[in-house]
């Protein structure tokens, strides 16, 4: 998740940009640049944050139309390099998105002679129009208009994108477009904006339009005009705005931790974008530096985590056991690091942490690095600490992460998770094409799953105020279930402040069910699945003692109504993946349970976003 911002207009457009830039800093901050155009396209970026790149601007420098960007780095380390503008020839271009098919592209615009300089994904797109624009590298007379040449780049290219470009040899003009990637346009006096969101340019007007999928922007001092991909004008409504800076950042929700549950339908589908092929049940994962032969001499995986990431582990442990067959433990950072584990070079150790800078975690990795065994990080923030302890690093790519409480992070290290064990089991021979592409399959569907299930908030919030007034919660689940019960607890505990614990249903007459009387809320996640049955029979051990049951059931699970008291329901789908979904209404249920309890949802109290020490 980047920033993008485009100007035209009859002021000076470098400090507007850095303004618009500093106000989208919380989308992304680890490199930034402009472009300005004045006869020419003069660029200018730097790694780190804006305040580094006022301090190379030149103070003289003049122009009424520019671009900038703000980048969280998804392709290729944050560095002066791979930030943005990228530029070909005289065409400058920033992008927020991911373009899934750059490698073919990249490779043929190599053989006709572009030079490639970044790792970003984004250079395809200069240099593609640039092609487009002159029909080859060396060109200097064009063969189409750049508004032309921009919709036949578009046609080419899958991913999402929110692009604004600019072209010396079209001086008056910045094109913008958009694919599941957000873009506004901010009109402002005889000046126009195009943003990532309106953030950026909100202390300038107010009036905007939002632009849509696979729309086109032609903005010229004059005016503003939209066209589809076939080149048809379209008409669009101005709409006047009401939000203040911050609520706009917060994109109008009124926490960052809702916003960042709202992210999960496009936070999942870039985790996985680019790296599926259903046509033949593979999963392509570049990042993961390990052959095919040492996959298969994989005897044993050590995963290290804490908190969610903890629980996200839990996860991959029945994952990798499941589906790849390796026997997979799974251990908190804080102990591991003082265990003296058995490991040999034919353990695999995982570290997944979202910031990549836990304490914990960190110590753990690199004690294993004295067993001389294969290590791979899963995280979320590029060049972290965590990035240059593991012999492979797979990004999730959820974008910075605000609220204390982990929630699209967690989502995007499950996904993350699938990957791995689908690519373990097809190296090993553990699942066939068929069983591979029913994953696959139903991975896609889940975005639009979990978009069902943010259509259905209002249930889960009236559930959260019913209850919101009890002392202590218990979360229930079997098999996957089980560690997303652990999550479900963590959530509503570090938000709520709620005494809540989660438990393997079959444990509880164990002890637990000590604990369980007369009205105690008691959640269980009963998704459709091979041990269905016996969590039914959980939920009447508890009935029994006479709490009050919430169940996360299946949308067609008739049956369960009869055993509970509330049911919150997800979308059915393969019971490997369910967990992404379930998690989605438990992450809800916390947010309106400690809405309802006046509680400092995005800051509780006590705890940090990342914890750097011991
Ligand atoms: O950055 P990490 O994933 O390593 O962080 C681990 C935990 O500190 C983190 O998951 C913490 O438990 C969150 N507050 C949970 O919401």
């Amino acid at each position: 998740m980047c920033g993008i911002i485009g100007y035209v207009g009859n002021q000076e457009v470098a400090p507007i940009i850095v303004d618009c830039l500093k106000k989208l800093e919380y989308r992304g901050y680890d490199s930034a640049g402009l472009t300005v155009l004045n006869g020419k396209i003069e660029t200018y970026k730097t790694v780190g944050k804006i305040k580094e790149l006022e301090k190379i601007l030149p103070k003289d420098l003049k122009g009424n139309i520019g671009i900038g960007h703000t980048r969280w780095a998804t392709h290729g380390v944050p560095s002066t390099i791979n930030s943005h503008p990228h530029n070909s020839g005289d065409i400058s271009v920033v992008h927020n998105g991911i373009i899934e098919n750059y490698l073919p592209i990249k490779e043929r615009l190599q053989q006709e002679g572009y030079d490639f300089v970044s790792d970003t994904d984004t250079e395809v797109i200069a240099h593609l129009l640039h092609s487009k624009l002159y029909g080859s590298v060396d060109s200097k007379s064009k063969i189409s208009s750049f508004i032309e040449a921009l919709r036949s780049t578009l046609k080419e290219i899958e991913g999402s994108y929110a692009i604004t470009t600019v072209c010396s040899s079209e001086p008056g003009m910045m094109l913008a477009a958009r694919k599941d990637s957000p873009l506004i346009i901010g009109i402002g006096d005889n000046e126009y904006y195009a943003a990532s969101d309106v953030t950026a340019f909100l202390s300038h007007t107010k009036d905007v339009v939002f632009v849509d999928d696979l729309n086109l922007v032609m903005i010229r001092p004059e005016g503003a005009e939209f066209f589809d991909l076939d080149g048809n004008v379209l008409k669009k409504e101005k709409t006047t705005i009401d939000w203040d800076i911050e609520a706009a950042e917060k994109a109008g929700y009124e926490h960052f931790m809702l916003k960042e549950i709202h992210e999960q339908a496009t936070s999942v589908h870039d985790t996985f974008s680019g790296k599926l092929s259903e046509l033949d049940g593979s999963v392509n994962l570049e990042e993961l530096k390990m052959s095919n032969e040492e996959i298969r001499n994989i005897e044993r995986i050590e995963i290290i985590a804490c908190g969610t990431s903890l629980n996200a582990g839990l996860v991959g442990k029945y994952l990798f056991e499941n589906v790849a067959g390796i026997h997979t433990d799974v251990d908190i950072g804080s102990e591991f690091r003082y265990s003296n584990p058995i490991m040999d070079e034919n353990t695999l150790s995982i570290a997944i942490t979202q910031s990549g800078e836990t304490a914990d975690t960190l110590a753990a990795i690199r004690s294993c690095r004295s067993y001389d065994c294969n290590t791979i990080a899963i995280t979320n923030v590029v060049g972290s600490s965590i990035t240059r302890d593991a012999n492979s690093v797979i990004y999730t790519r959820a974008g910075p992460e605000i609220g204390v409480a982990a929630t699209k992070t967690f989502t995007a290290q499950l996904v993350t998770l699938y990957l791995l064990a689908i690519r373990f089991a097809r190296a090993r021979g553990m699942i066939d094409v068929n069983e591979a592409k029913d994953l696959l399959v139903n991975l896609k569907r889940v975005p639009g799953q979990i978009q069902t299930i943010l259509n259905h908030r209002d249930t889960i919030r009236e559930c959260a105020e019913m209850f919101a007034k009890e002392r202590d919660y218990f979360f229930v689940g079997r098999h996957l279930n089980y560690p997303i019960a652990l999550e479900g607890a963590l959530k509503l505990k570090e938000i709520s402040y709620i005494h809540a614990e989660g438990f393997a249903g079959g444990e509880l007459k164990h002890g637990p069910l000590a604990l369980i009387d007369d009205g105690t809320p008691v959640v269980a996640i009963a998704t459709k699945g091979h041990v269905y049955e016996k969590i039914l029979s959980n939920i009447k051990e508890i009935k029994a003692r006479e709490a009050r049951v919430i169940a996360v059931a299946n949308e067609d699970d008739r049956e369960i109504e009869k055993y509970v008291d509330w049911v919150l329901r997800v979308p059915a789908t393969n019971e490997l993946l369910s967990p992404l979904l379930s998690t989605v209404v438990l992450q809800l249920l916390a947010y309106y349970t400690a809405l309802a309890r006046g509680c400092s949802i995005d800051k509780p109290k006590n705890l940090a976003k990342s914890v750097t020490v011991e």
